[in-house]
């Protein structure tokens, strides 16, 4: 669209959008939110100003609440309950500046049954299934034994 007015600033305006998903059945997005080529499974809900790029898949029945990030190559399992203001991160920047080179992103795999509280942040890890992860968590390797984690880095607060 041409903009006569040399004055108003000049810059692309995306709109909050909701396109190009795979949804199951019983599915709930508040919006407004922000999600693109993913996979929602049957009974996924998710909050209010939540992004889940491309290729992420959401497992069956896991709820993602507001404010929470989910970025590509981010797979959550089945039942999972992701906090409010979670955060994924697919790029560690170790070449200093951030890639936009989607091979070079990194994988995050979440099990079934996983709980993030509210405000963690999830680097590229894999955490098993039945685990809780605190609030405000920086989860920075992976977890392979079920239990209750927090803290930056988090650890093992008790078994489950
Ligand atoms: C991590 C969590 C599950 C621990 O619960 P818990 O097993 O009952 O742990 P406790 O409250 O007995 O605390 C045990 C220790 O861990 C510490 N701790 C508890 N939660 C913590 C957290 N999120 N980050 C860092 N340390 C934490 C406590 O200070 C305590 O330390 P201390 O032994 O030095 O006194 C819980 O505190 C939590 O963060 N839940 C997330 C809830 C959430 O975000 N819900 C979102 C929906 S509202």
């Amino acid at each position: 669209m041409q903009n006569d007015d040399s004055s108003a600033p000049q810059y692309r305006k995306l709109a909050c959008r909701v396109v190009d998903i795979t949804c199951g059945q019983g599915v709930t997005i508040v919006e407004p939110a922000n999600l693109y080529g993913c996979t929602l499974e049957d009974g996924v809900f998710v909050g209010p100003f939540v992004e889940v790029q491309r290729n992420a898949v959401i497992g069956a029945r896991t709820r993602i609440q507001s404010h929470s990030f989910i970025c590509e190559k981010v797979t959550i399992g089945t039942d999972c309950f992701i906090g409010h203001g979670v955060m994924f991160i697919n790029d560690l920047f170790k070449d200093g500046h951030p890639t936009y080179d989607v091979d070079a992103m990194l994988k995050t795999c979440i099990g079934n049954h996983v709980s993030i509280g509210s405000n963690a942040t999830i680097l590229p890890v894999t955490i098993c299934d039945h685990t809780v992860i605190g609030a405000g968590a920086v989860v920075t390797k992976a977890i392979a034994t079920p239990g209750i984690y927090a803290g930056n880095p988090a650890r093992l607060i008790r078994p489950l």
